[in-house]
């Protein structure tokens, strides 16, 4: 239904009939275009907005297209197989010493991204300018240690001349005026950004859909969704069509998707990298911090990349961040590490495949000659609570509320769209009905209430550092290097994520204490698993645990992984527990 329709029938009515019929007509659409009128306005600029993004998308897809058919005709696309199988530091080496062409493996990339997005509806845009990347390139003598390599791009990282969305519509229209830090300082050590890639509809979501550019699926199994909100991102390596990505991570955004598509993420201490020129997901938000890092297939990329990107460049360009390059000694020291281990946090009880993805690194690593020790992380329900929703949903979801109210908002973020319609006071009651039957419904609801007022959010900032202390003192007593956890995986089957912001336990606490964490995938779900996950109860047997068992459910072959974590400022001693991991899981299963 539109004004217009609205319009013709009443001037239908008008030449018709009789006096009285006009009347009541007249009447009728006056009241329906009052009633509705803003809405389907609202709407309309909506649709219009929307579509002129995805005709400008379309016309990237194409133009992409025309080049790499124009770089196969050049009969150079013959080494297409072998580039899409060499891992990132053998295609660094050979970009280096001048043996593959740098066109070569931005359009071996490009077609494979190109035919992936078709089945997956993984990237936003592709830059089309790639090709004026690789000539300024070209006039730099000295090659940067990403020279050539093609890099894809988180949609809210800015990119200069393109939107930064986050999945809403008003931000449309805003082009970026220059490139975000991250992506100046990645173009000044040689890579080439070719692609950004899908998010959920303000981020606060993890299923990557959102309504201007949709949903993007799963590379493993295209019933099950892709996580998020670095979503596109993990589709796209995950699938192959991209070798290195950035995301960002505000309670798991990096980690679930690299989980979900079987990839390895790293979130690092916040503020390690600069986030200036990147849209935040909340507006002033400061509780808990976005942090960006990389994803790619495998733990020596993201050394590869970290190692690249803690440069002067970056130091210069955004002199907030702490002026550290990269330790090598602490990453390459060898000495048996203290490995704190949960197989719960007590909060979500991990499914089988999630248990045994720990306990198989845990005994790996025993034999590896590591000690291992059992730690139990204090308060997982009051850190899930009272701590990171209380952060996330701080203003009571006023501002996310007031960035939904300019769209239509996306399917996979109805429950977020209710908890911050819904008034405070109508929260507080249900969350008082509530307790006696479904104890953890009714503390999520209390908590997205946010601060009541200035005097509870200083309690809320210092009950966090208080938390942070508490949780480093527990470290400190066991004397710690690391900590080993359940990952949250398999993929969800569609549909599920927007009812489970509760299941995210495992990564959102990494958050809240602001240690940098990642993930490796170690293994899949086995038949086993998925026959002992019909006995799982969760922890409180509630609607919660029922629907996370219904989200997990056949997910046979899908990959698995484990969480990797260490103490602020340690992100080299995480990656080198993550290389350990990596290795001693591969040597084990012979994967080379
Ligand atoms: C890909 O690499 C693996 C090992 O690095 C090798 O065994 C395989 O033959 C390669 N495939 C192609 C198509 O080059
Ligand atoms: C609800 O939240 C308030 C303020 O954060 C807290 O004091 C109270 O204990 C919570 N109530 C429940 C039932 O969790
Ligand atoms: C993909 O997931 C669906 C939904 O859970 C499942 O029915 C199907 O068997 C899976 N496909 C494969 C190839 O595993």
């Amino acid at each position: 239904m539109d004004l217009s329709l609205l319009h013709d029938k009443w001037k239908q009515v008008l030449s018709e009939h009789n006096w009285q019929w006009k009347v009541l007509a007249t009447v009728g659409c006056v009241l329906v275009a009052t009633i509705y009128g803003p809405k389907w306005n609202k709407k309309r600029r909506f649709l219009k907005k929307v579509k002129q993004e995805r005709e400008r998308r379309a016309k990237s897809v194409r133009l992409m297209e025309g080049k790499v058919t124009k770089f196969k005709k050049q009969g150079s696309g013959a080494d297409c197989r072998r580039i899409l199988n060499m891992s990132l530091p053998e295609l660094v080496k050979e970009l280096q010493d001048g043996s593959v062409p740098v066109e070569s493996v931005l359009y071996s990339y490009v077609n494979k991204a190109l035919e992936l997005d078709k089945d997956l509806n993984c990237v936003t845009v592709f830059l089309t300018d790639c090709e004026a990347q690789i000539e300024e390139l070209k006039k730099i003598k000295t090659k940067g240690p990403l020279y050539g390599v093609p890099i894809s791009i988180k949609e809210h990282i800015g990119y200069k001349g393109h939107p930064s969305t986050c999945g809403l519509a008003q931000y449309i229209d805003e082009l970026e005026n220059e490139d975000s830090v991250i992506v100046k300082v990645l173009k000044k050590q040689g890579a080439i950004v070719f692609a950004k890639t899908n998010v959920p509809q303000t981020l606060i979501s993890y299923e990557s859909s959102n309504p201007i550019y949709g949903f993007t699926c799963n590379p493993h199994n295209q019933s099950k969704g892709s996580s998020g909100s670095t979503g596109g991102e993990g589709a796209l390596i995950g699938g192959g069509g991209s070798i290195l990505g950035f995301g960002t991570d505000i309670g798991g955004s990096i980690r679930l998707p690299s989980s979900f598509c079987g990839i390895t993420g790293f979130k690092p201490t916040p503020n390690r990298l600069s986030t200036l020129g990147i849209r935040p997901c909340i507006d002033g938000l400061q509780s808990v911090l976005v942090c960006v890092g990389p994803m790619a297939r495998d733990v020596d990329s993201l050394v590869l990349c970290m190692k690249a990107v803690l440069c002067d460049e970056m130091f210069k360009l955004d002199p907030t961040v702490p002026p550290l390059p990269f330790n090598d000694k602490v990453y390459t020291e060898s000495k048996p590490l203290r490995v704190g281990y949960y197989e719960t946090d007590g909060f979500t009880l991990p499914n089988p495949g999630m248990r045994r993805a720990v306990l198989e690194i845990k005994t790996l690593l025993e034999a590896a000659g590591h000690t291992l020790v059992p730690f139990t992380p204090p308060r997982l329900d009051y850190v899930k609570y009272e701590l990171f929703l209380k952060a996330i949903l701080g203003d009571g979801g006023k501002t996310l509320k007031e960035k939904l109210d300019k769209n239509i908002c996306d399917p996979h973020l109805k429950d977020l769209n209710i908890i911050v319609s819904t008034p405070g006071f109508l929260k507080k009651l249900m969350s008082f009905v509530l307790w006696p039957l479904y104890p953890r419904i009714s503390k999520f609801i209390n908590a997205t209430r946010g601060a009541s007022s200035v005097k509870d959010h200083w309690h809320h900032q210092t009950a966090l550092q208080e938390y942070q202390t508490e949780f480093i003192a527990e470290w400190r007593k066991l004397d710690l290097d690391v900590i080993l956890c359940p990952m949250l995986g398999p993929a969800f089957n569609i549909g599920y994520a927007k009812g489970l912001l509760v299941a995210i336990s495992s990564t959102m606490l990494y958050n809240v204490l602001q240690f940098p964490a990642g993930v490796v995938t170690v293994t899949s779900v086995t038949e086993e698993d998925e026959a002992e996950l019909k006995n799982y109860k969760g922890h409180y047997n509630d609607p919660f645990d029922r629907l996370f068992k219904e989200a997990v459910s056949g997910g046979v072959g899908l990959p698995l992984s484990v969480q990797c974590a260490s103490l602020p400022y340690q992100d080299e001693l995480c990656l080198r527990f993550m290389k350990e991991v990596e290795t001693l899981n591969r040597a084990h299963k012979n994967i080379k």
